[in-house]
């Protein structure tokens, strides 16, 4: 199938690669001619698992990047639009850039094609499409608009196009539904993992297509990522349930997840969802239901909820160090989630700025994300480190806010070696206790009544850590933490 692919962003470029992968011939178009002179130079603008092998096997042969987007248009059989749709400030989905891929579409029409909106958009939107290229003088019977909303997460979004859970087509008519089949054929009949080549070896798989009309698609997507919104806020807020009582909110969150009507996934506690999606989709969905007269109330809880996480973390900051103005602190990790240099929204910039405003001197490191972060934060605002442990070298205390497996796997004792105080705030509940104690760290966590240190405990771990630091000044009660830093 010939696939015009609109939009070089994160999901263009994952989907474009895929469709590549499954055979089909590609031509991708954005209209910064900086990304496409990038991608033809061979270089992956965004960090993601798998992308850059993908498009190395496919580009100049059947995935080629373009600026051009009405010849790229009258090439394909089938567009797929993947512009962004970021919110406006009233928390509407901005969809101009929809828009003007609509206006530019209709003007390029020269036989029937199919156009499926891939991003994410409030329900309405084909319809919306449909009536902007009608009055941009487009033939009705020269086009079918569909949709096909991807459920793509950032690190894993290579394997999460090629093993998904389920393949979603809101389709207007019998000739759209089956394009989209034949486009997900080597996915859907599991040709594609019987080839030798094919990511992740031969590994079976057999995901569920769902056919729905396109108004149902479109909810669907903004329903699944508010659903998993709540999940996380429901778990963050049993989460200050079990600090105020003592219980331990992994215990807890194991013994939820194990019914299978719940499932155990996005049930791990912390500072909060970020990324491109979640806040902007939850903000969305809110918006669609107000505007048909329905004040979607637990979704401004699960806003609620999610601001007040950060809150909390900075609080147990405050908590541990006493008092912030001149201490200086490790911040490991900057990216909204591992696997991913976006920033976008992340949780851990949040944190930053509100101890910045609290005066607390900050070095960094992030595997990935440093670029992107210090772009976005202003110049000098924190220092970054070339590694985690050099971040950690001088520090008051060491903050884990981005999920990374570098992180998990870090060696501990070095980290403690390298404090200035004994502490470590777990933002993402990276660590097994255990091991952070015998480390010789005090450990504060997200949902921890059980194990995590309560200010004088950490102190008394301070104090046995430093029998394996005799260099370091005695740190014996909470006054102590005090005098050292
Ligand atoms: C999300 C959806 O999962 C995907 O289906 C959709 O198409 C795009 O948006 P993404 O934003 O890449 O994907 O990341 P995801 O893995 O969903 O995580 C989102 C945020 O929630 C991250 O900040 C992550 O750290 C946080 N999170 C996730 C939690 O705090 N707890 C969890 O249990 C899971």
């Amino acid at each position: 199938m010939k696939i015009t692919v609109i939009g070089a962003g994160y999901v263009g470029l994952v989907s474009s690669a895929c469709f590549a992968e499954l055979g089909h011939e590609v031509i991708t178009v954005d209209n910064d001619m900086q990304t496409v002179e990038q991608l033809i130079g061979g270089r992956t603008p965004i960090h993601e698992e798998l992308l850059p092998e993908l498009l190395d096997r496919h580009r100049g042969r059947s995935l080629t990047f373009s600026s051009d987007i009405a010849a790229a248009f009258r090439f394909c059989d089938v567009a797929f639009i993947c512009v962004g749709t970021p919110p406006s400030p009233n928390g509407d989905a901005d969809l101009s850039y929809v828009d003007n891929v609509a206006r530019t579409l209709a003007k390029s029409l020269d036989r029937h094609k199919l156009i499926v909106e891939k991003s994410t958009v409030p329900v309405g939107t084909c319809e919306a499409v449909r009536r902007t290229m009608m009055l941009n003088n487009a033939r009705a019977e020269y086009f079918s608009i569909a949709s096909n909303p991807e459920f793509l997460r950032e690190g894993t979004a290579v394997r999460d196009f090629l093993f998904p859970d389920r393949i979603l087509i809101g389709v207007p008519d019998e000739r759209s539904r089956e394009m989209l089949i034949e486009i997900y054929r080597p996915i859907l009949d599991g040709s594609y993992y019987e080839r030798r080549d094919a990511v992740g070896g031969r590994a079976p798989h057999s995901p569920k297509l769902i056919v729905s009309d396109v108004k149902s698609a479109e909810l669907i997507k903004h329903a699944s990522n508010a659903f998993l919104a709540l999940k996380i806020s429901f778990i963050n807020a049993v989460s200050t349930i079990c600090e105020g009582v003592g219980a331990d909110v992994r215990q807890v969150a194991e013994g939820i997840g194990a019914d299978s009507r719940i499932g155990p996934q996005f049930l791990n506690p912390g500072i909060g969802y970020g990324g491109s999606c979640f806040p902007k989709d939850v903000l969305a969905f809110r918006s669609v239901a107000q505007s048909v007269g329905y004040d979607f109330k637990l979704l401004t809880e699960v806003m609620a909820i999610n601001e007040e996480q950060k809150r909390r973390f900075v609080g147990k900051v405050r908590e541990a160090l006493w008092t912030l103005r001149g201490k200086k602190v490790a911040v490991l990790g900057l990216a909204f989630k591992g696997g991913t240099d976006d920033v976008r929204d992340s949780p851990a910039i949040d944190i930053i700025y509100r101890l910045k405003a609290e005066g607390v001197e900050i070095c960094a490191f992030d595997p990935a994300a440093m670029p992107r972060a210090e772009a976005l934060l202003p110049s000098g605002f924190i220092t970054f480190a070339p590694d985690l442990y050099a971040a950690c070298d001088g520090a008051d205390a060491v903050l884990v806010l981005t999920e990374w497996p570098e992180f998990a796997a870090a060696d501990l004792s070095r980290i403690r070696a390298l404090l200035r105080l004994p502490i470590l705030l777990d933002g993402k509940n990276l660590f097994a206790p255990e091991a952070v104690h015998a480390a010789g760290l005090a450990y504060f966590c997200m949902g921890a009544g059980g194990h995590a240190d309560k200010p004088i405990r950490n102190v008394s771990l301070a104090l046995k850590a430093d029998s394996l630091r005799p260099a370091l000044p005695v740190v014996r009660t909470h006054d102590d933490v005090r005098s050292v830093a």
